[in-house]
């Protein structure tokens, strides 16, 4: 295994009291962590703060790293069906929660520079020069993680730069597995041991003209390819994130037509009720956007849950 587990024993919860987060207290111990690291040689970046528990985390980093600092925090700021839930705030789907940011990150407020906008409508301009560490905790799909990937890949340093992804294990954002794995020049260092948080050291320079995320999608290696990666992938993790991962393969081989290789890997997977949730939530939001698609995981969620109710060594 060419990675660690962070299981966060050695560092200090740091102190997000009040604030709402969606990231686990072993995720924030390692925005800590990875912030504390920090060495001056570029800017910090963080893309997707939500009311800013991971900001927080991070500036306590930052602090401890005895360097002069500054924080660009980029978000659409704008509030989404189910954030009243999961924050206890009451706010309308589309309201700006900018001002709700920047009094729960006051104690740091005076490094951070704000930048509101949807990843589809920045600019390169809206960047620093040269990132050192990048947080990021907002692209769920391959595309906006492509769009963000243009703007930002050539200002990373090789040797140097850091970049924090928490959703990169994510079931249902399982096509950030793929970006990961398939654009060269980004080593693996780090796995959360709770959550879904990777770390990942830039080893190259990156050059997204050189290695187009288009010319690099899944779409274009064959089948018999993708099961070769995901079996050599599952074989470098622990057993607990392999099998909290391994289902998303599943929607992989459905997205890219592959049907007949779903149906097959999905009865040798062990499925639970909890992956079915999980499925059931991409379908539902794929529903409004792209209803064809969800159509096919419609199919395939029938299956499932018949096979979920079937005892366990009887199939069909
Ligand atoms: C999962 S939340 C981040 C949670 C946060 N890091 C924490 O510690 O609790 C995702 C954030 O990304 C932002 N976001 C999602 N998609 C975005 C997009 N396409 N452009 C800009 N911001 C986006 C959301 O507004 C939200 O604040």
């Amino acid at each position: 295994m060419g990675f660690a587990i962070f299981t966060g024993e050695d560092t200090e919860l740091p102190d997000y009291r009040g604030v709402p987060a969606m990231i686990s207290e072993i995720e924030a111990k390692l925005y800590r962590s990875t912030a504390r690291t920090y060495t001056g040689a570029g800017s910090v970046v963080e893309v997707g703060p939500w009311l800013g528990a991971s900001t927080r985390s991070l500036c306590t980093g930052l602090n401890e790293s005895g360097r002069d600092w500054s924080l660009t925090c980029i978000d659409s700021f704008r509030w989404n069906a189910g954030y009243s839930q999961k924050s206890g705030i009451a706010l309308e789907v589309g309201d700006s929660f900018l001002s709700i940011f920047e009094q729960n990150v006051a104690p740091y407020r005076s490094r951070i520079a704000t930048v509101p906008s949807y990843i589809s409508d920045l600019r390169a301009e809206q960047f620093p020069k040269t990132i050192e560490l990048l947080f990021i905790d907002a692209p769920k799909s391959w595309k906006t993680m492509a769009q963000l990937y243009a703007l930002v890949a050539s200002r990373l340093i090789p040797g140097r730069s850091t970049l924090l992804f928490q959703d990169f294990l994510h079931f249902t954002s399982y096509e950030l597995i793929w970006f990961f794995l398939l654009i060269p020049g980004l080593k693996l260092s780090h796995l959360s041991s709770e959550g879904s948080t990777g770390v990942f050291s830039v080893t190259d320079q990156l050059d997204p003209k050189q290695h187009d995320p288009q010319a690099l999608h899944p779409r274009h290696l064959p089948v018999a390819r993708l099961q070769q990666l995901w079996q050599e992938f599952l074989g470098e993790l622990p057993e607990q994130k392999r099998n909290d991962v391994d289902g998303s393969f599943v929607l992989l081989l459905n997205d890219l037509g592959f049907e007949a290789e779903a149906r097959t890997y999905a009865k040798r997977t062990v499925w639970s009720a909890r992956d079915l949730k999980r499925i059931r939530s991409v379908h539902d939001r794929l529903s409004i956007s792209e209803p064809k698609k969800a159509r096919k995981y419609g199919v395939l969620l029938e299956e499932l849950e018949a096979a979920l109710k079937r005892p366990p060594g009887t199939s069909t």
